[in-house]
């Protein structure tokens, strides 16, 4: 380390929401922890938004086993600027603005904090003017569908349905389909249909008609190449029944779905069942993802639909929140 929490500045103590054990919302504390301190080839942020994603809920329910060393700062997503620099993570300037959306798993300390640490290769810098409450409010959805897209191999000319188009990674899922030269149908509440053909869907369908299946197959005649359900119904028998020759089915939603494969019709398009979860991804993929969500925050085309932002202390109520559906359309963001 060249540089030292100490020599720039950084307080010894931090306010930080955690939790000391698995189980409910409730477990999340809020109080003050040390500032932890960076290792050579981390960086040390001073963290002003973290997202509150679904997969927090997940790690810190145990839902999601992963290895949460306690106290366990809670939050995956966070923008912010660099307090301090190690020797082993050359060009992060102190100031600078940047963004992560890989803490809090797989051993690694969470966001929500006034300061974490994050490994430099996961650390990316915020293009001039992009507000960081939206970076961390996309940060995530973008990069899920970003990375979910790319597993499917969704090439320009090919046809992506996209079920719950206007939620955060449906509605990312969108406008990343449709600039990738795809041609888009989604599904939507009635009332979200013009924002979903906003975001660049060619097609729109509300996912509570009747004959939903009849209007996906009308707006798709030579079938769907990639199948994206965000809303964790998991229809696979529907979708393997729209799914075009060599169609791809993507499952990045739906924790507890148990459905029914319809292994023979699948095998006979040569049809492929891809499991994404972005937990998963490798630090070289998220860098590729974040590359790309940079130059589209740049572009202004990422922006959540809503956003509230809540003190630290809330913490626990925005877990419980996304739990018990009452955040229906809006990014929630703490803010330390
Ligand atoms: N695999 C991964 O790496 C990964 C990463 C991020 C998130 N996820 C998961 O992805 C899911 C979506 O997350 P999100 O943040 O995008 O949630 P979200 O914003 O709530 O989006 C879900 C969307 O699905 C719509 N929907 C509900 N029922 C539907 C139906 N029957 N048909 C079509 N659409 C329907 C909802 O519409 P209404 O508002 O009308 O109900 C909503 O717009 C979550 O389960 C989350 O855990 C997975």
């Amino acid at each position: 380390m060249t540089t030292t929490a100490a020599a720039t500045g950084v307080p010894d103590r931090m306010r930080a929401a955690w939790i000391d054990a698995l189980g409910p919302a409730e477990n999340i504390r809020c109080g003050e922890l040390p500032v932890p301190v960076p290792g050579p080839t981390d960086v040390l942020v001073r963290v002003s938004a973290v997202a509150v994603d679904h997969v927090d809920t997940f790690v810190r329910s145990g839902a999601y086993r992963t290895p949460t060393p306690f106290p366990f700062v809670v939050g995956r997503d966070l923008a912010g600027t660099v307090a301090a620099a190690g020797a082993g993570a050359p060009g992060f300037a102190v100031g600078e603005a940047v963004w992560c959306n890989s803490l809090g798993h797989g051993g690694r300390q969470g966001a929500a904090a006034e300061y974490a640490v994050v490994p430099a290769d996961r650390l990316y810098r915020l293009p001039p003017g992009v507000d960081p409450v939206t970076a961390a409010a996309v940060a995530h959805p973008s990069a899920t569908a970003h990375l979910a897209l790319g597993r499917a191999g969704l090439r320009a000319g090919e046809t992506v349905y996209v079920a719950g188009g206007a939620g955060h990674v449906g509605g990312a899922a969108v406008v990343l389909a449709a600039r990738a030269g795809a041609r888009v149908v989604a599904s939507a509440g009635a009332a979200d249909l013009g924002y979903c053909r906003a975001l660049g869907a060619d097609v729109v369908l509300d996912y509570r008609a009747a004959d939903l299946a009849g209007q996906l197959r009308d707006a798709a005649p030579d079938g769907v190449d990639v199948h994206l359900d965000t809303s964790g119904r998991d229809d696979l028998a529907g979708a393997v029944d729209v799914l075009a020759f060599r169609g791809r089915i993507l499952l990045v939603a739906g924790v507890t779905a148990r459905p029914e494969l319809p292994a023979g019709p699948l095998y006979m398009k040569d049809g492929r069942v891809i499991g994404f979860a972005i937990s998963n991804a490798r630090v070289a993929e998220l860098a590729g993802a974040a590359v790309r969500i940079d130059q589209l925050l740049a572009q202004g085309a990422l922006a959540p639909r809503a956003i509230e932002e809540l003190p630290l202390g809330e913490a626990a109520e925005a877990h419980r929140r996304l739990e018990t559906g009452r955040a229906r359309g809006t990014r929630l963001i703490l803010r330390p």
